[in-house]
Formats: C-alpha cells, structure tokens, sequence
C-alpha cells in the first residue's frame, strides 16, 4: 500500500489560525527549521529574522537601513524623500544620530527618573477608581489609561486637554480603522503643533518645553516640524508599547498563580519580574522595518537587496541558545540582555521609562487588588493582530476589594 505523504518541514503557520493566540510554538518551529524567512503578515510579506544572535547582529548592520528607498529600482529614488515625516526612527545615521542627540539632550535618564512619583499616584488614582464588584476591562481602565497620562506629564499636556488627548491616542492605538488613525494622527499634530506655539510663549519645565529650547554646541536646533515629529513619535513609541507590557505581564502572572504568589510575598523581585515578563510575552514583537541595502546572510540564508525586514523579538527572546527554561516564566530569573528594547542605534530612547511605568503599574496593581482574577477563561481572551506588537483587545477581570 503506497504510504500517504506527509509534509517534512513540520513548520506550524505563522499570523493564522491559533498563532494569535499562541506564537510560541510556531516561533520555536521558525528558529529551528527556517530562521531566516520570507513571511506574510496582516500588512504583507517580509523576511522575518528570528534567532536571538542574528537579532542583535542584525540591529547594528548598516546594510539594514531604515530608508525605504531601497525597495524602489535605482533610477527612481531621486526625488523621493527618505522619510514621509521626520522621526528619528525612521532615518539612519548621519540624520538620525542629529536628532537623537538633540532629544538626548532633554530626554535624560534624570526627567525620566523625575516622573516617577507622577507615575506612582496616576496609578493610584485609576486603581481608586476600578469597581471592588462586577466585570472591568482591565485594558480600557487601567492599561491603556496609565502610559498614554504619563506621556502627557512627560510633555506638558495641560490637565483640561488631557481626555481629549487621551481619546485621539486610543483611536491610534486601539483596532480603528486605517483613516480614523490618520484623522486622529492629524488632529493630534494639529494640536501638538499649536501646543508646541503656547510653550514657547509660556515655557514650563516639561519636555516640550525643553526640546523648542535645545540647540546642541553648533546651535542647531530642532524644526518646528521636527518637534512635532518628535512629539508623535514620543507618543506613539511611548503608549502602545507600555499598554502591551502592563497587559501581556498581568495576563501572564494571573496565568501564572505560583509566580503572582511569589511576587506578592517578596515586592523586591518587582524590578527582575518586569524584565522576565518583558521577555516571556515581549510587547514589540518586531523591531519595525528595515530594508536591505545590498544582499545580507543570516544563518545561511541570503536576503537579496531592495526587501524589507523585521527583527524577531518575540522569538529571539524564547531562544534556547540564548536563555536556559526559555518557555518558563520565572520572576527570579537573573536578568539578562534580552533584545525588547532593541539595540544599536535605535535603542528604546524611554526604556527607562517604560521600566519605571510596568513596576508601578503592575507592582501596585498586584498589591492593591489580592483577590484579582480573570473574569473569563484564558482561551476567550482576544487578541490584537499587529504585525508590530502583541497584546489584548480586552481583558475582562474581577478586581476585587482593594487591600
Ligand atoms: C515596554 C515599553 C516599550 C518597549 C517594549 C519599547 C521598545 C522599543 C524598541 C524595540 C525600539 C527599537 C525600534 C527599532 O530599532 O526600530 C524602540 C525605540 C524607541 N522607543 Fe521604545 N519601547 C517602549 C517604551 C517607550 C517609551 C515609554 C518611550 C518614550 C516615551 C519610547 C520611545 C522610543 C523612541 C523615541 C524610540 C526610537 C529611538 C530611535 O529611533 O533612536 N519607548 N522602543
């Protein structure tokens, strides 16, 4: 009897069917079989590159520019711009080491450090208000709220633009359409832009401030376009990001009792647990694009020049050379060099921020609600389908009394 063919390469599918919900093993099945792969997500196809080593050798390869130009033939770039709008993020060096010196200059490890008791009582003031009794999206009224407010301390967002502020950032973020994101994207350079007039007329002593002061020894200075650039960016980089840590890291200790028992019993792990709980379910999934430059090999597979590429945090940071127990989530764990930050040049420029904002939020969190559970099974929860980050839709707990 002629035996039936089987497929050899056992890869599971990536960005279909339960991968939403579960990347892990299909990540564990691309890090094996293919590590260098050409794939289609929701926005189209890209080489995805997805062990830890490559990862990191691949955020400081120059053949890996941020310049999208490179997908064009040559004979049409010319009058091309290399970046729609101008953010850092989206430039390679000598432009992008211009403005990323300059928002250096205001955007210091001290004003980070400065926010944190800014950080300490928004928290405290949406945790009074989560309900003790019935169902809460834990997304809606805690996650999303908490990085989008501290981003508005950041800037100097005064207080009575604050919900407006907010609701424009939540439409960018959350699964609005493509054009209700851009007229949002609109209205808030609009609005930054015009906020950006006010403190230079009335400077305080938050970013915005600072940045339409700085001027580096050679008295260059930033743009009012780039400021503003500069501002979105911030926001953008800023909210989504913090939203999917604060999210994917209480999913992952209510998940988890044995870890959620151990962190409330000694607070002190908080630190190590957050960078465990950024490497177990890793926000920012992919470092966005870059395109290559000329032909690159990685792992034995060459890319050919004019693709775009993404960098695979999420299965880098699960990859056994790399990290011992990589599927096990533990608070204690030593903290290591996992790529969630990124690395090189475009390193997170708020990563100690964003460090800041998930040990109080989810410190306070675990703390402030004992009895806190999941108001649905694990399999119902939904999740978002973003090439870029992973995270809820929703999460819908049971608080509980406060402590
Ligand atoms: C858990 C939260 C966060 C994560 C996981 C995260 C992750 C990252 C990653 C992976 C990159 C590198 C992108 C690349 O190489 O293409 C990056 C860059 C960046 N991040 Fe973050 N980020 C977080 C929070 C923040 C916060 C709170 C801010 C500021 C308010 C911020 C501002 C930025 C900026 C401005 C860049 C671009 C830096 C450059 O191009 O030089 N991030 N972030």
């Amino acid at each position: 009897m002629a035996s039936t063919p089987t497929t050899t390469t056992g890869s599971r599918e990536l960005f279909s069917g339960d991968f939403w919900e579960n990347p892990y093993p299909a990540y564990t099945d691309l890090r094996e079989d293919e590590p260098v792969r050409r794939v289609t997500g929701p926005d189209g196809p890209f080489w995805l590159i997805s062990r830890y080593d490559d990862v990191r050798e691949a955020f400081v390869d120059p053949r890996l520019s941020k310049d999208w130009r490179h997908t064009l033939p040559a004979d049409q770039r010319a009058g091309q711009s290399a970046a729609p709008t101008p953010m850092m993020i989206l430039m390679d060096p000598p432009d992008h080491t211009r403005l990323r010196k300059l928002v250096g200059r205001s955007f210091t490890l001290r004003r980070m450090n400065a926010l944190q008791p800014r950080v300490e009582q928004i928290a405290a003031d949406l945790l009074a208000d989560l309900p003790e009794e019935g169902t809460v999206d834990l997304m809606e009224r805690y996650a999303f709220l908490l990085p989008v407010l501290v981003i508005c301390e950041l800037l100097g967002v005064p207080a009575e633009d604050r919900d407006q502020f907010a609701a424009w950032s939540n439409v960018m973020v959350d699964e609005s359409s493509a054009e209700e994101s851009m007229a949002a994207m609109g209205k808030l350079s609009g609005y930054l832009s015009e906020l950006i007039g006010r403190k230079r007329a009335e400077p305080d002593d938050a970013l915005l401030s600072s940045l339409a002061a700085v001027s580096d020894e050679d008295g260059d200075r930033l743009s009012q376009e780039e400021l503003v650039a500069m501002a979105v960016l911030l926001l953008v980089a800023g909210h989504e990001t913090t939203v999917n840590l604060i999210g994917n890291g209480v999913l992952a200790l209510l998940t988890h009792p044995e870890q959620l028992a151990r962190l409330r019993a000694d607070p002190s792990l908080v630190p190590t647990a957050i960078e465990e709980l950024l490497r177990f379910d890793t926000p920012v999934v992919q470092a966005p694009m870059r395109f290559t430059a000329e032909d690159v090999t990685f792992s034995g597979t060459t890319i050919p020049a004019g693709e775009m590429v993404m960098l695979g945090l999420g299965t880098a940071n699960r990859d056994p050379r790399w990290v011992e127990r990589p599927d096990e989530l533990d608070v204690g764990r030593e903290p290591a060099s996992g790529v969630f930050f990124g690395h090189g040049v475009h390193f997170c420029l708020g990563a100690q921020l964003a460090r800041i904002e998930g040990r109080v939020a989810i410190g306070r969190l675990i703390a402030d609600r004992p009895d806190l559970a999941l108001a649905v099974p694990p399999s119902e929860l939904v999740r978002r389908r973003s090439t870029f980050v992973r995270g809820l839709a929703s999460m819908p707990v049971h608080a509980g009394p406060r402590a």
